[in-house]
């Protein structure tokens, strides 16, 4: 099984072949998601909105984002694993955000970083792949500039603001950078920064004719009933079949049915600690008890 790299998206796109990106911000996740063939898994500070419960992307700390990059590269094995770069972490100063992109890779175990922005962030793309780091841009809906933007909202309907959108997406690739994320635009605006471009294109509420595709985890899990935007589409009722899961949980411990014989241990040796109770029996135990991991507890 061959690693996803840089080069395998720019020759996805040279064969007319779309590329699947998904969020991960856990190796449980990025194991499930590379094991079902995404190509490229995005930690994405979306996390300070679906995991921490924020109304924005905004409080996300590159800390916080190091210890979600290790955790997602080591669940992974196929994908090629993209870390965001939190707000702040770039716009102050170039040697900043060269040191902080380089922690993704050199503490955060990613392969490439994506930042939001168009063409005044050019001389930052540049100094960020002269490091040896490849960088994914980001245009259209910027969650990063929400309060600039008035909200969450579609960006690039009138010409003007698309002419600019499009003139955007010229200056990143000019920047070096290997792919772009389009978000929250029109779809003709969309397909025609994908037709005018070398690089793939990966939207999200940016329609069909980009070069890939890109959901929150969470989104695609069907894991929120009560966010439902146009873009999305659920692909699983997981609010459903994991509340329903939990239920069945909660139901078998207060009816006493769990756990079960098949999920408990047996003592070695006959136990009566408690003067006049029953001694148990101590059968070998199996291999599954003897091997089962157990969250530090030694078996
Ligand atoms: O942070 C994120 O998850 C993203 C995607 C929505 C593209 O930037």
């Amino acid at each position: 099984m061959d690693k996803v790299t840089i080069h395998t998206l720019k020759r996805l796109k040279a064969a007319g072949q779309k590329i699947s990106m998904v969020t991960a911000y856990d190796a449980t996740f990025a194991r499930i998601l590379d094991d079902a063939g995404a190509d490229v898994l995005l930690v994405g500070d979306s996390l300070g909105m679906v995991v921490q419960g924020n109304d924005s992307t905004l409080p996300v700390t590159m800390d916080q984002m190091v210890y979600h990059c290790r955790a997602v590269s080591r669940g992974a094995k196929r994908a090629h694993v993209v870390g965001d770069m939190p707000f702040l972490s770039y716009q102050a100063s170039v040697p900043e955000a060269v040191k902080n992109a380089g922690r993704l890779l050199a503490e955060g175990g990613v392969s490439s970083v994506k930042l939001e922005g168009g063409a005044e962030f050019g001389d930052t793309i540049e100094a960020i792949v002269r490091a040896g780091i490849p960088v994914m841009g980001h245009l259209g809906l910027t969650p990063q500039s929400v309060h600039r933007m008035g909200g969450f909202v579609v960006q690039g309907r009138e010409e003007e603001q698309a002419r600019a959108i499009y003139r955007d997406a010229q200056a990143l690739e000019r920047a070096g950078c290997y792919a772009l994320v389009l978000e929250g635009m029109p779809k003709d605006l969309a397909r025609e920064i994908t037709a005018s471009l070398r690089i793939p294109t990966i939207g999200i509420g940016a329609g069909i004719d980009c070069d890939g595709q890109v959901l929150v985890c969470y989104d695609l899990f069907g894991f929120n009933p009560d966010f439902k935007p146009k873009f999305v589409k659920r692909f699983a009722d997981g609010y459903g079949t994991l509340r329903g899961a939990a239920e069945a949980f909660c139901a078998e411990v207060r009816a006493g049915t769990f756990p079960g014989d098949e999920h408990s241990f047996t003592s070695k040796t006959p136990l009566r600690l408690v003067p006049g109770s029953r001694p148990a029996s101590a059968p070998t135990p199996t291999d599954e008890e003897r091997t089962g991991p157990m969250y530090g507890v030694p078996v």
